[in-house]
């Protein structure tokens, strides 16, 4: 047990280590979604994770052959078909955690009844893709408002 704890206690020291040599590089998508322009559709009609599951999840090419045949006007044919060959894996996630970390939309969404907002700013009205994490979550962010909210703040809650 005892080992186990000063071995996780590395893992987290090497976590530590890490993300202050590597700042998060800027991540470019290969086409530039608009979320202003869908803003009539809900946000789980293209995200739908966020009702079940831990992962949000990006829309598969499937939905946006609803409204769109082919490629729109502004988007290169080479893009949308690449789209269509990736699926879900075409589009890139800003916000990410650490492995070490546990976390869970379907709880903040549909438990806790969080808006979106919260921890992704305004992007429903965004014309371009952020390309840094929209709002820092980080620890202190996670922990503040679990104490102000009443939820856990152990350790072991958060941390596998
Ligand atoms: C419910 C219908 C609908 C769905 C579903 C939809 N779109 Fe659209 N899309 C629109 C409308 C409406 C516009 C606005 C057309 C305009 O203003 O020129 C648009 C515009 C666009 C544009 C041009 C944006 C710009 O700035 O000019 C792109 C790119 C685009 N959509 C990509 C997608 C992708 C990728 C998906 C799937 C993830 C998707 N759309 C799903 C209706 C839809
Ligand atoms: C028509 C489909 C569509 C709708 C509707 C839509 N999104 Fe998205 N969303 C996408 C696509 C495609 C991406 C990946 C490209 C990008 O980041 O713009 C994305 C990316 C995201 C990301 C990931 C950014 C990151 O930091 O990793 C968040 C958060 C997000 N959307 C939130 C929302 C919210 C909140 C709403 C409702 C207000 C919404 N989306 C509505 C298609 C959609
Ligand atoms: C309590 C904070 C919080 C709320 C509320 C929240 N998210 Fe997230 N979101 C995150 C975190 C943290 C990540 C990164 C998750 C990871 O890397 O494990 C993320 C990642 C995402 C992603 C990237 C793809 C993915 O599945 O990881 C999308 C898309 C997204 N969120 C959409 C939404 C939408 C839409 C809503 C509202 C219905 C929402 N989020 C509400 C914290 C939140
Ligand atoms: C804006 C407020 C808010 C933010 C930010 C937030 N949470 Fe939460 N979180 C909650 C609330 C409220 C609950 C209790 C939900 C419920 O009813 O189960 C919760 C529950 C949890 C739980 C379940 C805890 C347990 O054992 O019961 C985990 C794990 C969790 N959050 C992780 C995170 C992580 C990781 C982050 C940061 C990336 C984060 N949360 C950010 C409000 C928030
Ligand atoms: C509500 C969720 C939450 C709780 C509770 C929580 N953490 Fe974290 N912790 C995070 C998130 C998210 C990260 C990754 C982002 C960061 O580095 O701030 C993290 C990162 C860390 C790191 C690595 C820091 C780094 O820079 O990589 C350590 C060490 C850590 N936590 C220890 C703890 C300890 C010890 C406790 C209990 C006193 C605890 N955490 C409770 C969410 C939480």
């Amino acid at each position: 047990m005892r080992r186990a704890l000063l071995l996780s206690g590395v893992a987290l020291v090497a976590a530590i280590a890490s993300s202050l040599i590597l700042p998060a590089a800027p991540v470019t998508q290969t086409l530039a979604f608009n979320h202003a322009k869908h803003a009539a559709l809900t946000c789980a009609g293209c995200h739908a994770g966020i009702q079940t599951t831990a992962r949000a999840g990006f829309p598969p090419p499937a939905v946006c052959a609803k409204c769109h045949a082919t490629a729109p006007a502004s988007v290169e044919p080479a893009d949308w078909e690449q789209l269509q060959a990736r699926g879900v894996r075409f589009w890139k996630p800003v916000t990410r955690l650490p492995e070490h970390v546990m976390f869970s939309h379907r709880r903040h969404v549909v438990l806790a009844t969080l808006a979106c907002a919260s921890c992704h700013a305004v992007i429903g009205e965004r014309a371009a893709p952020p390309v840094r994490m929209p709002m820092r979550l980080v620890m202190d962010t996670c922990v503040a408002c679990h104490r102000a909210e009443g939820a856990s703040e152990d350790c072991a809650g958060c941390h596998r």
